[in-house]
């Protein structure tokens, strides 16, 4: 039994969405959450800039008594974890390799799409580990630059949506898969019209949930939950202006933000 909190963060608000699943599964657990709302987005910068923000990142949550990091990025999680997860004290997990094994478990016809930052895709890890894990499976992947500024500026419906998401996800569409990865934290504020355009026989895997499910198990294996009965508590940090946070974010949240929001200076980690 550990009653210290877990540790999660994203580029920005993306990773809310994964937040959202820790609270649904795990209700009694404290969260730590940090945007980096200032330095958004991170799918377009280069590795080694990620390699600084990631770490500075972890090191500011590490700044609090946590007993776990959920990356709820998919970008830093597949462009940077894999290269520094010996480095971390803390018990860390990314959504990389939970949603792809999910994804095998889901698919029938041994086709997935996977869709995401231009960082997630190029570095290629998506189809690695799910090639790890069966080497029959076809992975088509596709990233979708423009999906996180339409999600952030609240064009998750209608039809600059459905043009976006028609131009990217139709050669995904046509090489028939039955399961699409939404590889980015952000795309499944998008999943009602991209379940509409793929057909609803194709199953999306949301990658910050698979994440959040993953922490249950670790924490569960490692005799690390919460023993509080009541609701934990949640603290939202930011690297830029706290002005719109609760708004956007409970957009993201699907619920009201209820917690405190700070902005922090990210650079002095
Ligand atoms: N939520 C981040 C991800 O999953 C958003 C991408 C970005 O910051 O560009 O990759």
């Amino acid at each position: 039994m550990d009653n210290r909190a877990i540790g999660i963060f994203d580029s920005g608000l993306g990773g809310l969405t994964c937040v959202k699943k820790v609270m649904e599964i795990m209700p009694e657990e404290d969260i730590i959450y940090f945007g980096d709302t200032g330095r958004v987005p991170y799918g377009t910068k280069s590795t080694e800039t990620l390699v600084k923000y990631v770490k500075q990142d972890i090191s500011f949550l590490e700044s609090f008594d946590i007993k776990f990091i959920i990356i709820a990025c998919g970008t830093a999680s597949c462009a940077v974890l894999p290269n520094i997860q010996n480095e971390i004290k803390t018990d860390i997990i990314g959504v990389l390799n939970p949603t792809c094994r999910r994804a095998a478990e889901l698919t029938q016809n041994g086709k997935i799409g996977v869709i995401g930052t231009q960082s997630t895709i190029s570095c290629g890890n998506y189809t690695r580990i799910i090639k790890g894990i069966n080497p029959d499976i076809e992975v088509i992947s596709h990233a979708c630059p423009m999906f996180v500024p339409l999600v952030e500026n609240g064009y998750t419906s209608g039809q600059v949506a459905r043009l976006i998401i028609e131009e990217y996800l139709t050669p995904i569409k046509e090489k028939g898969v039955d399961t699409l990865i939404l590889g980015c934290t952000h795309y499944p504020l998008l999943r009602e019209e991209i379940q509409r355009f793929m057909g609803s026989s194709v199953r999306l895997v949301n990658s910050g949930a698979e994440a959040a499910v993953e922490a249950r198990t670790q924490l569960e294996q490692k005799g690390l939950r919460s023993g509080g009965g009541g609701r934990g508590c949640v603290r939202y940090y930011v690297s830029d202006t706290v002005d719109g946070f609760e708004k956007l974010g409970s957009v993201f949240l699907e619920q009201p933000i209820d917690g405190t929001v700070q902005k922090i200076e990210i650079e002095k980690y």
